[in-house]
């Protein structure tokens, strides 16, 4: 193509882009944008005394402690772990006089103990919940709040049964920016949510699970036996036992790990019992690493119109072999504007359809006689008023404030169920409709079908 025409070819793109309003919506946002800061933690003061266990003390477990601990009245008693260098790290933290045990049961029998944190890897969480709900105590549980959906019910059953207080820890549920963004959607600000999308892509060692191990890993610093449980018995083995979400056997791969925060934040926000229908697919392509999940996943929802919402579909993804670094976002696209979650924040682009459809551009209008062109104009003009023309996209965004963590919400919200017997604000039902699903992503994978899923029972059909 000789430059000038390029050149004209260009133009033309330009003014095609323009009038279509394609690429118009980000330029739009940088400009456009109206910036809004979201309120801080919930202040809470209190003297009633709530005493805790963490039980299963790794990354997570002491991350929650430390965030529990942060919530006035909040003490901890004692911690399990099955690692010897975890116990000792949290004597280190909190001093000598924990209690700390290889034994969870220990902690069960304690009459000082009032509520227990379960942050173990996933195949155990459903017998510690249980077994603190049946010895009285409050449980948070983490998320996934279950390895298999039949757990899932037992989970449920045991806390309707004993009335346990019992919190999930999908903390996102209780951030401020999920409660905005919810607010926003029932507001009608994106119109009728036809489509969600969401992807966490990851580029590294440690985003693929590939965390560190300890040089003293050996037999006598680990209760390898027990962490096993009732999973085939293989040799000691550090790498599946500080790496435990590689392994089918322990694990959730990344639909427990991942997907049900995506599917968590958008049950809250849409107030949904789940999908009818689910299809995965995958590859192993880089963390070749003896794991036996994928590290590549694509997962297909398909959502029924339920009294609360339109039917849409969902897709999720995760690609840990990312060449472009990674990434994340989740959006909820409308047929009036999008929210884009990102995890404490979130963007609403509004963008409604004018009623004049415009003409020139990438369109017929072009090729018609300068004097039909004339016409044309006279017509449309006389058919559509300037009201009728395109509005300007507009772009919220909210942001919680700096350093705000959405989990101290989240143990707020548990230990003021514990306090006042109010509902918490993810009940083991509500964590079954986000991990069955999830869960339903794997047996579709493996099993290479569609997987058709009953909300309503919280199971797979058939
Ligand atoms: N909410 C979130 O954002 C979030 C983030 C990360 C992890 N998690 C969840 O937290 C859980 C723990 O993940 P992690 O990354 O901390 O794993 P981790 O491997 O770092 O820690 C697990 C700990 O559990 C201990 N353990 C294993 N079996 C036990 C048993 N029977 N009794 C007592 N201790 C036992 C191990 O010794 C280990 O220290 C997982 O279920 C994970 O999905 C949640």
């Amino acid at each position: 193509m000789p430059n000038n025409s390029r050149r004209k070819f260009l133009q033309n793109l330009g003014a095609t882009a323009a009038a279509i309003g394609a690429g118009s919506l980000t330029a739009m946002a940088a400009s456009n944008e109206i910036k809004h800061t979201l309120k801080g933690e919930k202040k809470v003061s209190s003297n009633d005394k709530i005493r805790i266990a963490g039980i299963g003390m790794g990354i997570m477990g002491f991350g929650d402690v430390k965030c529990a601990l942060r919530v006035p009245g909040v003490e901890l008693v004692g911690v399990a772990d099955l690692y010897t260098g975890h116990l000792d790290k949290a004597k280190a933290t909190w001093g000598n006089q924990l209690i700390t045990t290889r034994d969870y049961r220990e902690l069960l029998e304690r009459k000082d103990i009032d509520a227990v944190i379960v942050a173990t890897p996933d195949h155990w969480h459903d017998t510690i919940s249980i077994d603190a709900m049946k010895k009285g105590k409050a449980v948070y549980c983490e998320k996934p709040m279950v390895q298999k959906i039949s757990e899932g019910h037992q989970v449920i059953a045991t806390q309707k049964q004993t009335k346990a207080v019992f919190q999930v820890g999908s903390q996102r549920v209780s951030s401020v920016a999920l409660a905005e963004a919810k607010k926003l959607y029932q507001s009608g600000a994106i119109g009728q949510l036809n489509f969600v999308e969401a992807k966490i892509d990851r580029h590294s060692a440690l985003g693929a699970w590939q965390y560190s191990i300890p040089t003293d890993a050996n037999p006598k610093t680990i209760d390898y036996n027990t962490f096993l449980k009732d999973t085939a018995k293989t040799p000691f083995d550090p790498v599946r036992f500080f790496r435990w979400r590689n392994y089918q056997a322990y694990g959730t791969g990344v639909p427990g790990d991942l997907f049900v925060h995506l599917i968590s934040g958008l049950h809250f926000m849409i107030d949904s019992n789940g999908p009818e229908r689910i299809y995965a697919t995958g590859n192993l392509v880089q963390w070749k690493d003896g794991r036996d999940i994928p590290d590549v996943m694509v997962a297909i929802f398909d959502y029924p119109a339920t009294d609360t919402h339109p039917a849409f579909q969902m897709n999720l993804r995760v690609n840990f072999a990312d060449g472009g670094g990674g990434g994340e976002y989740t959006r909820l696209i409308g047929t009036e504007g999008v929210i884009e979650l990102g995890w404490n924040d979130f963007k609403v682009k509004q963008h409604k359809l004018p009623e004049a459809p415009g003409y020139g551009g990438w369109d017929t209008f072009g090729t018609f006689t300068e004097e039909q062109q004339k016409a044309f104009i006279e017509d449309y003009n006389k058919k559509y008023s300037a009201a009728a023309a395109p509005l300007k996209a507009a772009t919220n965004s909210y942001n919680a404030p700096a350093g705000y963590d959405d989990r101290y919400d989240h143990f707020v919200n548990f230990f003021e169920a514990i306090r006042s017997g109010k509902p918490v604000v993810e009940d083991a039902s509500f964590g079954l409709r986000a991990a069955g699903p999830a869960l339903a992503v794997n047996e579709s994978y493996f099993k290479k079908k569609i997987i058709q899923w009953d909300p309503k029972k919280i199971d797979i059909i058939g």
